[in-house]
């Protein structure tokens, strides 16, 4: 066990006060007949527990300061089948709670946990037959009035209370997150350097995957886009069965997940090696437009001066290349910019790829801090209209890195993947 998942539960039990909170993981999911998709526990028990089997609870009791586990019990036949579990005694052990129970106990001993405890915090509102029975227990709890025990009459959501710890990356995270994040970089590389005319999608989404799953990221962070010519338009492009023709682009959004942490990378990059004059320009509006956000990101500086700051640029250059007219503040305030950026500048990564932690606060936009990671990833997709220049037709263009707030700026922790016009020609001449 590492310190820092004891320190997680310190931090949210000295915020519980005489509440008890209650979490459980992810359920597993069949994916046809009695075949499962790849178990992925809940974002937020690993955060705070670092356990990662299916079937579990923990419980985090503000008025003893106790944290307790319920888990699978250890059995040797499904074991044979499935594989280790810990089981309660080693699963305390190894992951530091205080007390650990089989999973079979947890309607039993609820109930009484429950008593005397101020608020109930639990996952609320996820699953309906986990909030009926977490509303069992509290029933359990109200029956003990007779015996002059009080059940809790305040109820509330944990997770939001460690949404905003998750938000801000401590020490051991960040490293995570950087490996996470050059993984992904490297097999972007591997992509680049392998495309030529003729293959199919797939092809480059098997460069990718294998890059991730040498260096013990088994899975994807999301569904690898990758997207050639006009594929490129459609946003969440998911098929990757198209041929790569010579003369159009690539767009591959694709990041591993590494320890339980995403990367979310996109690069765009010529089939052939060589960007035409028409893919140059619109390149370098999304690549200025990144670089400008990126600049923005630093303590202190709210979330939508990255985003005004990219959009400025991409209006500019909507403009220049006269897929739109009049004039930036025209176009920004009437919103028609959208028929070629659609999307969002960004968001928090983490352990999960659109990460947790709210944007606004009182309607406010938030500022950077340090240890919060962002993606920054503006766009322009021109699909053929004829209001737009033919040239441009079809051109979908997105640049996307991943970056951490520093005590002094930032850290774009992606960069070992090239994004310069100049250093991709350079890096896929070479092969
Ligand atoms: N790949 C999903 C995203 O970029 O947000
Ligand atoms: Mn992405
Ligand atoms: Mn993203």
């Amino acid at each position: 066990m590492h310190a820092s998942l004891h320190d997680r539960r310190q931090r949210l039990l000295a915020q519980l006060g005489d509440a008890i909170a209650v979490l459980s993981t992810a359920p597993e999911v069949i994916r046809n007949a009695d075949a499962h998709y790849p178990y992925r526990a809940d974002s937020h028990f690993l955060y705070l527990t670092g356990f990662a089997e299916p079937e579990a609870v923990l419980v985090l009791d503000g008025k003893t300061g106790r944290s307790l586990l319920f888990c699978r019990d250890k059995n040797p036949d499904s074991e044979i089948w499935d594989g280790f579990r810990y089981g309660p005694a080693a699963a305390r052990e190894a992951f530091g709670f205080d007390e650990a129970y089989s999973i079979g106990e947890l309607d039993q001993r609820l109930p009484a946990l429950l008593g005397d405890r101020a608020a109930l915090y639990w996952n609320v509102g996820r699953n309906a037959a986990w909030d009926a029975r977490v509303g069992s227990w509290l029933e359990g709890a109200r029956q003990q009035a007779r015996f002059g025990v009080a059940a809790p009459a305040q109820y509330g959501d944990v997770l939001a209370l460690v949404d905003e710890m998750r938000l801000i990356k401590d020490a051991r995270e960040i490293a995570v997150l950087q490996q996470a994040g050059r993984i992904s970089a490297e097999g972007h590389v591997r992509a680049m350097q392998t495309c030529r005319p003729g293959m199919a999608e797939y092809e480059i989404e098997a460069e990718l995957l294998y890059h991730f799953v040498r260096h013990g990221a088994r899975q994807p962070a999301y569904e690898s886009i990758v997207a050639g010519g006009a594929n490129a338009c459609t946003l969440h492009y998911a098929a990757n069965n198209a041929r790569l023709n010579d003369g159009e682009l690539l767009l591959v959004d694709a990041g591993c997940e590494f320890m339980g942490y995403a990367g979310d990378i996109t690069r765009t990059f010529p089939v052939n090696g060589r960007f035409s004059a028409a893919q140059r320009d619109v390149y370098e509006v999304v690549l200025a437009a990144q670089l400008a956000a990126i600049a923005r990101v630093q303590p202190g500086a709210r979330l939508d001066e990255a985003a005004d700051a990219a959009l400025a640029v991409l209006v500019r250059g909507m403009l220049d290349l006269k897929l739109l007219r009049g004039t930036v503040d025209g176009v920004i305030e009437s919103g028609e910019y959208r028929r070629f950026y659609m999307h969002g500048i960004g968001h928090f990564i983490g352990l999960d790829v659109h990460d947790v932690g709210v944007r606004k606060n009182g309607g406010q936009w938030r500022a950077f801090e340090p240890g919060m990671c962002t993606t920054i990833e503006p766009g322009l997709y021109i699909r053929p209209d004829e209001t737009v220049p033919q040239a441009f037709h079809n051109i979908g263009i997105r640049i996307e890195d991943n970056v951490l707030v520093t005590a002094s700026g930032h850290q774009v922790y992606t960069d070992d993947v090239p994004k310069s016009i100049d250093d991709i020609e350079a890096l896929m001449q070479q092969h």
